[in-house]
């Protein structure tokens, strides 16, 4: 048998028939670039997130950035987040001119540990970036506290959890702004690259409108900018996705259920962990081998039997070749957890349209890697 590591194919199948009609309606209009589909997008997911705005970008990475920035944060000034996410989130601080500030992450849910960020605070410091990694939010009631005390902008790096929540809190609620990502293989994904900010701020909202679009909100009338627009055919896709995401997400949180389950005997490694009073998403399932040395001969054993296992990350963003590349970064504490999580994670295939066949599949070919390993 063969697990894909996406489905993204299977997804366009069963909604082909809305996805093709919204693209028509575009490819029809004569509007393409910040048209009438990416306004009532932004309004679809504004709606979703309980936010007052939302304002489509490029891609992810920019929507980080672009946030920044309209919070007038660049050089000079440092940005407090963890080593152990995707790269893009260091690297839309050093975009904006800013110095990235690592600190560990939370050995549980592997998102920033809030408990790290005081020491990393200098007068500089002006933001704290967490992200809510493989789709479970980081605590973001101690994060807020944080960020109250010492007057700090607070960006959510939410690419990979749309739709999760907290304990009496939901992404967006408690931050300046929340970022997110639409590159395919995310939650709510494209077929191509995207990405989004919300929030309640309307100024934040009124500058990443310009900053998006050659710094011009009246045609022939600039200011600084980029062109980082969110494009109204990725739009007319979404508008179709955004309908189903927590149906997607729930059928993602039966998958990782059914996993779990079916991992309950193992020894060799751990599970993902689901905090008390937490919705995760598991846009990524991620297992941990209790012995490093044992990562990469699972993956090629999975691999081997046709199933497409992945790592997310296995290079901590400051083990990276030539880290910093010149630019500014500092490391604040140890990051333990950080590098064991990136020296000892394995991703298993997951999304909504996996079968209960290929999950069990997963399921007995892990348990068999681990019987002959315990
Ligand atoms: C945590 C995180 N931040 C930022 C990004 C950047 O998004 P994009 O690839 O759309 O620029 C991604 C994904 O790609 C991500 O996973």
């Amino acid at each position: 048998m063969k697990v894909e590591f996406y489905g993204h194919v299977r997804q366009y199948k069963n909604l082909q028939k809305e996805i093709d009609a919204n693209m028509q309606t575009v490819l029809l209009s004569g509007n393409y670039v910040q048209g009438p589909m990416l306004k009532r997008f932004e309004g679809e997911l504004a709606a979703y997130h309980g936010t007052k705005f939302a304002v489509g970008v490029g891609n992810g990475t920019d929507a980080i950035w672009l946030a920044l920035m309209a919070l007038g944060i660049g050089p000079g000034d440092e940005v407090i987040t963890h080593p152990n996410t995707f790269f893009a989130t260091a690297e839309a601080i050093w975009i904006a001119g800013a110095t990235a500030v690592f600190v560990d992450c939370d050995p549980r849910t592997k998102c920033i540990d809030p408990a790290r960020i005081e020491a990393a605070i200098t007068p500089r410091t002006k933001a704290i970036i967490p992200v809510h990694l493989y789709g479970q939010c980081a605590d973001m009631i101690a994060i807020r506290k944080i960020a109250d005390k010492h007057s700090l902008k607070l960006v959510e790096d939410n690419a990979q959890a749309i739709g999760a929540a907290g304990p009496g809190f939901r992404i967006g609620q408690l931050s300046d702004a929340a970022t997110t990502s639409f590159i395919i293989q995310k939650n709510l994904g494209t077929f191509g690259d995207g990405g989004a900010l919300v929030t309640n701020n309307a100024d934040i909202d009124a500058k990443v409108r310009k900053l998006r679009n050659h710094g011009s909100s009246a045609r022939n009338v600039h200011s600084y900018g980029f062109n980082s627009r969110l494009d109204d055919l990725h739009a007319a896709i979404l508008s179709a996705k955004l309908k189903r995401i927590d149906q997607y997400n729930d059928q993602r949180r039966q998958w990782a259920a059914r996993y779990s389950a079916g991992f309950k005997g193992c020894t060799t490694f751990t599970l993902p962990v689901e905090l008390p009073g937490y919705r995760h998403v598991f846009h990524l399932y991620v297992i941990e081998v209790k012995n490093p040395a044992n990562r990469d001969k699972l993956v090629e054993f999975l691999v081997k039997e046709g199933i497409d296992a992945k790592t997310h990350y296995s290079i901590a963003i400051h083990r990276q070749a030539g880290y910093p590349w010149g630019k500014g970064a500092r490391i604040v504490g140890d990051v333990a957890n950080a590098e064991a999580n990136a020296a000892s994670c394995i991703s298993l295939p997951m999304y909504p349209e996996l079968t209960a066949d290929e999950a069990d599949y997963v399921i007995a070919k892990v348990q068999e890697w681990d019987k002959a390993n315990a």
